[in-house]
């Protein structure tokens, strides 16, 4: 009798162990070696030389524009990089309960009151659930399918009779192979359906949604392996208690990266946000300390922000430092060029500093605004809240050019602000809105004199 030959498969990077290991030294992620049957591939494959490949010159291939499919929610053509691909494979990540089976099942819905033919493959819920959700969204179409199963060749089969345009997998850890042993989630089996989906969507060129949960370190169970897999990864985030919601897109074969699309839970389903600057400040708009606007990009385009500082005298040997929204070491850093270049003693406070809204901002340009947001709350002076400020600072305090510095200053005027602090170096060439104030500044002494 042949002895069946096992390994262990780390499940949060997929590396590969003779030996149980307790903590992964590919990842050092702790317990994750699963053990798994190794299944010989039967099939040695043999190069085809002189097969079908042929060098070309690359000024003769031929190029057709990929054909794109609007999904009728603007928020989300942007995040793809103007409309869904056809034949290309999207993983959609997000936390359960976030809103990802909405999300799809609204897509589905829209491209098919466009006649689109539209399988949604449910591996989580029973059809009746489906429909259940699909009645709340009130989603009624003649061209939308639905299927409750998770055995990969079932679901390959229906793809083969219904030969639909737009596939949705909802959720790709549900699905099975019955040539894997190993259990359905595990990282062999996501890999496994992940490659066969991506072959279905390439053969049929059928553009294809896979939803993944997120794990409880925030990755996409079987996270990089399916990452490297698929033309776009899309992360659907939000807080529990907020009911906004953040679609990103950290990956993206057809368009740019870091787009974001901003969408509210309803009672009748997500509804998209097209002025997210709205949503970001903090409402009110009373004028407080501390409390400072930044024009952030996201992409291609800006969001203004809030960002709130609180400087409070500390009970600890050494003071207390948090971040959030931005990065703690930029903090740090910032705090560190106040107290030496401008004087500002700090040692003996705590400082917390936070980004409405739950973004997170990590460009340059809001150093300026982490800047005065701590000399403000720590000097208790008021930034007025018709001002927006932006600007790199470097280590001697000097305020750098940024980009995109007219975005910035017209979305900021768009949504009724009068007043902008930015970089001197940004000012020439600059065309300042009706009613616009623009003060160019070197160093940020110069700003703190304008305050204090
Ligand atoms: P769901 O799409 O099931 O999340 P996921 O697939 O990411 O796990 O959404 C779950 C939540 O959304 C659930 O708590 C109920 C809420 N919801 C609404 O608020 N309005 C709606 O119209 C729908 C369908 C769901
Ligand atoms: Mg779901």
């Amino acid at each position: 009798m042949s002895k069946t030959k096992t390994k262990y498969v780390c499940q949060a990077c997929g590396a590969v162990s003779p030996k149980w290991l307790g903590k992964c030294i590919e990842c050092g992620a702790w317990n994750t070696f699963v053990e798994e049957i190794e299944v010989k591939n039967e099939k040695t494959q043999s190069l085809n030389i002189g097969g079908d490949s042929k060098p070309q010159k690359i000024k003769d291939v031929a190029f057709d524009k990929e054909e794109r499919y609007s999904t009728k929610m603007n928020e989300l053509d942007i995040v793809l990089g103007g409309g869904l691909v056809k034949g290309s494979l999207i993983l959609v990540g997000g936390d359960p309960g976030i809103g990802k089976s909405t999300l799809l099942l609204q897509v589905a819905s829209n491209l098919s009151a466009q006649g689109r033919l539209v399988l949604y493959v449910s591996g989580e819920e029973s059809v009746k659930q489906t429909k259940l959700r699909a009645q709340r969204l009130s989603v009624d179409s003649d061209s939308l399918y639905i299927v409750s199963e998770n055995n990969m060749e079932r679901i390959k089969f229906h793809v083969e009779q219904l030969k639909p345009e737009v596939l949705i997998v909802d959720s790709i850890q549900t699905v099975y192979n019955t040539e894997v042993v190993s259990a359905p989630g595990s990282v062999s089996q996501v890999r496994e359906a992940t490659n066969q989906f991506m072959n279905i969507a390439k053969k049929y060129g059928v553009c294809t949604f896979l939803v993944g949960h997120v794990t409880k370190q925030g990755a996409i169970a079987g996270p990089k392996i399916l990452e490297h897999m698929v033309d776009t990864v899309l992360y659907f985030e939000g807080e529990g208690h907020n009911l906004f919601r953040i679609l990103r897109a950290v990956k993206n074969r057809f368009g740019s990266t870091n787009e974001i699309g901003v969408f509210e839970m309803t009672g009748t389903g997500l509804k998209e946000v097209d002025n997210p600057s709205k949503i970001f400040l903090s409402g009110s708009q009373i004028n407080m300390p501390g409390s400072i606007v930044v024009p952030a990009l996201e992409g291609t385009r800006t969001v203004l922000v809030e960002m709130q500082c609180l400087v409070s005298h500390t009970n600890y040997n050494i003071p207390k430092r948090m971040a959030i929204g931005i990065d703690y070491n930029k903090l740090v850093l910032l705090t560190a060029v106040l107290e030496k270049k401008v004087g500002m003693s700090l040692y003996e406070q705590d400082i917390y500093l936070n980004i409405v809204g739950g973004v997170s901002i990590d460009e340059p340009s809001a150093d300026l605004a982490i800047v005065m947001a701590i000399a403000s709350s720590h000097r208790d002076v008021v930034v007025p809240n018709d001002m927006i400020i932006f600007g790199e600072v470097g280590l001697t305090g000097e305020i750098r050019p940024v980009n995109q510095v007219q975005q910035r200053i017209n979305e900021a005027a768009k949504m009724g602000f009068k007043k902008a602090i930015i970089p001197h170096d940004n000012l020439e060439g600059l065309v300042r809105p009706a009613e616009f104030t623009v003060i160019g500044l070197k160093h940020i002494e110069e700003m703190l004199k304008y305050f204090l």
